[in-house]
């Protein structure tokens, strides 16, 4: 297996961009894993049905084809509050496991972020990073967000809303978030996106020559 990168952190905590910029650094193949959950939750939203509710969600689970994602509609408020419903499902978590683990092992090595990356889909993965943040400060960062899409929300409902997000995916029994043993926490409360990204880079150059393949 090539060298991975693992990236795990709560909702707007700054993985995604740092993820991204890592890829980039490294020339490694990237994968957003929340997107995943945020298509099969959009999925379910336009059949009608309740991301809630099993078994429904694991069927446009197990039918996603990553290249047909609508990068605009899984960005919305609705949909991110019903990804984090759907996952708590074993069934859902199963049809998409396969496929990210199938990312992780290119030979070429690769990218991934999102909640269970570290403990779940690439244990074995040569770096792993916990990016953070305060509340507060995420809920700042996706009001932002949602206002430059046109979203009217309030920050106090943002707030409400991470806060839910944060229980829902911490809490769940299927592949709880949760921060592996041997990753490295980044709390990015007080940092630039700049400086972010280049305290992510140290901690993977630091792995990087740790690694043994
Ligand atoms: O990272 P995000 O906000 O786009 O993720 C949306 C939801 O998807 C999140 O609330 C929980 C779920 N998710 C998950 O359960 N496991 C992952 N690896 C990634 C996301």
């Amino acid at each position: 297996m090539g060298f991975v990168i693992a990236v795990d952190g709560p909702a707007a905590s700054g993985k995604g961009t740092v993820a991204s910029r890592l890829a980039t650094l490294h020339s490694l193949p990237f994968l957003d894993t929340g997107s995943l959950y945020r298509a099969v939750a959009v999925a379910v939203l336009r059949a009608g049905a309740d991301p809630a509710t099993p078994p429904r969600p694991a069927r446009p689970a197990r039918a996603l084809d990553p290249a047909t994602i609508d990068e605009n509609a899984i960005r919305s408020a609705e949909a991110g509050e019903a990804a984090s419903l759907a996952p708590a499902h074993a069934e859902v978590r199963a049809a998409l496991l396969a496929l990210q683990r199938e990312f992780a092992a290119q030979p070429t090595g690769a990218v991934l972020d999102g909640r269970d990356i570290g403990t779940v889909i690439a244990p074995e993965a040569g770096a792993k990073l916990f990016v953070t943040a305060s509340p507060e400060v995420r809920a700042e960062r996706r009001w932002r967000q949602h206002v430059g899409r046109g979203e009217p929300l309030t920050l106090a409902d943002v707030l409400d809303d991470i806060r839910r997000r944060d229980e829902r995916d911490a809490g769940r029994g299927a592949a709880p978030m949760r921060m592996a043993d041997d990753a490295v926490l980044l709390d990015t409360s007080e940092l630039t996106i700049e400086q972010a990204v280049d305290a992510a880079r140290r901690i993977v150059e630091a792995a990087r020559a740790r690694w043994t393949g």
